[in-house]
């Protein structure tokens, strides 16, 4: 059995991927085995996408059409294209790993350059969006089904929730709809529009993202799902919040996708490995059961690194963290036996 087979009825089973996994065969091999979704864990992000030497070195010529580059995307299109797994685009218009030349007069490094007028923003959004699409969709054909495009652009405040980045100072709260406004005009009819965000169930940040985000899109027909990252961490997420979230953004009609699910726990014993298994099996059964009960359409559920080992979360939390269902040699930890049984339990009840 694999994770991909289990939850095929319902939903896609993902994974992000590294540079360093495509080039592992044993990490390939477990991708083809178990994962039908793919995203890519860096090297799709606007740092990459964007050409900084191009640019910067010949501002004038790439004024309003910034200059792209290909080759960090590429090997994972390929990766994409050669196992037939289809790949989540990740991520278009975001604050962070987006160099903030991208947004000054002549594309200038200096600290204190002055930042480009609204106008000459949306041409370089506009003329950016155009150009990876367009790479993608002529040279990938079919390869990219979903694509976060635009991420992170709400904190989780009480008062005003937009985050205030260089999207917002150059263009203003409209660079979402914006965004998607030019995702829809260049990306291929198949191709489903997410906004994704973290922390996305916290009730004070959707009640922010709902009536300023997302229902100005749905009512352009702009966006088909919500993506909720879902880094959760053991003792503190609340999850009766995270299954009324799911509910409610599906009861808004969009497909619904956990696209960066990891759960951090640093106790690698028993004791914390039976927390983590069983908050995963929560989740897990919230997914199936919003699709058995017809309450949010799941699409895919993304797990955001293939083995504990190798989680970003040791780093960003500074601590050792054991958030995955893979251990670091690749053995399946409780918590992978905790998901398989929610497929299980699921298929013998509802499928026959
Ligand atoms: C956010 C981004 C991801 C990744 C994680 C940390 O959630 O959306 O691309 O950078 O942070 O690894």
């Amino acid at each position: 059995m694999s994770l991909k087979k289990a939850f095929e009825p319902y939903f896609k089973i993902g994974t992000s991927v590294s540079w360093k996994n495509l080039q592992n065969p044993k990490a390939m091999e477990e991708l083809k085995k178990h994962y039908s979704s793919i995203t890519c864990e860096n090297n799709m992000k606007p740092m990459f996408f964007l050409d900084e030497e191009a640019n910067c070195t010949e501002p004038e010529k790439y004024h309003l059409a910034p200059a792209l580059r290909f080759e960090y995307a590429k090997p994972f299109l390929d990766a994409a294209k050669e196992t037939g797994i289809a790949l989540r685009g990740h991520t278009l218009v975001w604050h962070n790993q987006t160099g903030d030349w991208f947004f000054k007069e002549n594309y200038s490094k200096d600290e204190n350059a002055p930042l480009v007028s609204r106008e000459v923003m949306l041409a370089r959004m506009e003329n950016y969006i155009k150009g990876v699409l367009e790479y993608v969709q002529t040279n990938y054909p079919g390869v990219i089904y979903a694509w976060d495009v635009v991420n992170e652009a709400v904190e989780e405040t009480e008062k005003d929730g937009w985050r205030d980045s260089l999207w917002l100072q150059t263009i203003g709260r409209d660079f979402v709809v914006q965004a998607f406004r030019f995702a829809r005009k260049y990306a291929d009819p198949e191709v489903k529009l997410f906004y994704n965000d973290y922390n996305a169930f916290w009730p004070v940040k959707m009640n922010y993202i709902i009536p300023n985000i997302l229902e100005p899109l749905c009512k352009e027909g702009l966006v088909d799902g919500m993506g909720m990252q879902t880094h959760l961490v053991r003792g503190e997420s609340n999850l009766d919040d995270y299954e009324k979230a799911v509910e409610t953004y599906g009861a808004m009609g969009l497909e619904v996708q956990a696209t960066e699910i990891d759960i951090h726990v640093t106790d690698p014993g028993e004791g914390g490995m039976q927390v983590l298994a069983d908050m995963y099996r929560r989740i897990f059964e919230i997914y199936t059961n919003a699709c058995r009960e017809g309450k949010a359409k799941v699409t895919a559920v993304v797990f955001w690194g293939m083995k504990d080992d190798e989680s970003w979360l040791t780093g960003f939390r500074k601590e050792r963290s054991y958030p995955l269902l893979f251990g670091d040699n690749w053995e399946e930890k409780e918590a992978y036996k905790a998901v398989m049984e929610v497929a299980e339990e699921f298929n013998s009840t509802h499928l026959h």
